[in-house]
């Protein structure tokens, strides 16, 4: 087992041992623009890691090449025992085991709340039509939906589709699930409903990568909050300690712009007026 360290500190060897999702030095590059550089990152069975991180800084993309909505350039995603990224791989076989929720929905408008979850299972997993309606009153059950079953999307809050989504991805019985910023496009009242959902799966045990900007949820929720910054890894560590106790400049500098914006852009504001030098960004390129 290749020990490898990062900031000079050697990585948890604990999360080596029954990882669910391991990513090996995955960069990915846009044109010229390179957005990965060099992700090293494992994720235990049953662990819960927010992936936090300016708006730019590779989160979506990361994400995405963990179940191959992009093609990393080089480097190693291995989820539950597969290589996703050999080329030799099933990757419609692969993708089933991965559950993804994105900021927008994107349930189909034209069904209902049992359609799209019977759906994907039938088409994708071909279950019978009783044997996926079974599986979706449970998972609706899991989300609080149950009395939404024949509802259009449409009549739902998007605290309700986001749950919807949820369940639809539950439905196909994944190993683990990944979240895109899942309550960035609700209204701040509907955001605890599904965070309380997540916060459900998280404690039933559901391996997960959870991009988010809520430090609430990553503080009680996750197991480890990895703060990337311009396609690197910049810190890593329990929720309290990444959140609470930042080492570097740039989470802190990051964490202060999240946790209250509008002393942030003041104090921004304030350090330009006066021509006082403050640290420098971190922009990449
Ligand atoms: N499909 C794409 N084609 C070109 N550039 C992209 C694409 N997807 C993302 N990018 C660029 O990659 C960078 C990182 O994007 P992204 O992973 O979405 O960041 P984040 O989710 O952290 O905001 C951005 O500069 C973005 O413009
Ligand atoms: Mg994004």
């Amino acid at each position: 087992m290749t020990q490898r360290t990062r900031g000079g500190r050697p990585m948890a060897s604990s999360t080596v041992r029954g990882a669910a999702i391991r990513i090996r030095g995955l960069h990915k590059s846009f044109g010229n623009e390179p957005v990965l550089r060099g992700i090293d990152l494992e994720v235990a069975e049953g662990e819960v890691v927010c992936v936090i991180g300016p708006s730019g800084s590779g989160k979506s993309t990361l994400l995405r090449c963990v179940n191959l909505l992009e093609e990393p350039d080089t480097g190693e995603v291995v989820v539950g025992g597969t290589e996703i990224t050999d080329p030799d791989v099933d990757i419609d076989a692969a993708r089933r085991r991965i559950g993804m929720v994105f900021q927008h929905f994107h349930l189909f408008p034209h069904l209902d709340v049992t359609a799209n979850l019977t759906l994907p299972q039938r088409r994708v997993l071909g279950r019978d039509r009783a044997h996926a309606a079974a599986v979706a009153r449970e998972r609706l059950e899991r989300v609080g939906l149950a009395d939404k079953a024949h509802a259009y999307p449409g009549r739902l809050s998007g605290g309700q589709q986001q749950r919807v989504a949820i369940a639809r991805a539950l439905a196909m019985d994944p190993e683990v699930m990944l979240f895109d910023e899942p309550t960035s496009a609700l209204d701040p009242e509907l955001v605890g409903e599904v965070l309380a959902v997540m916060r459900e799966l998280a404690g039933d045990g559901m391996t997960m990568m959870v991009v988010t900007h809520e430090m609430g949820f990553a503080r009680e929720a996750a197991d480890r909050v990895v703060f990337l910054d311009g396609g690197e890894i910049v810190e890593q560590g329990p929720a309290a300690r990444v959140v609470g106790e930042p080492r570097h400049e740039r989470t802190r500098a990051f964490l202060r712009r999240v946790l209250d914006p509008v002393a942030a852009t003041t104090a921004a504001e304030a350090a330009e007026g006066s021509g006082s030098g403050r640290t420098p960004g971190s922009s990449p390129g």
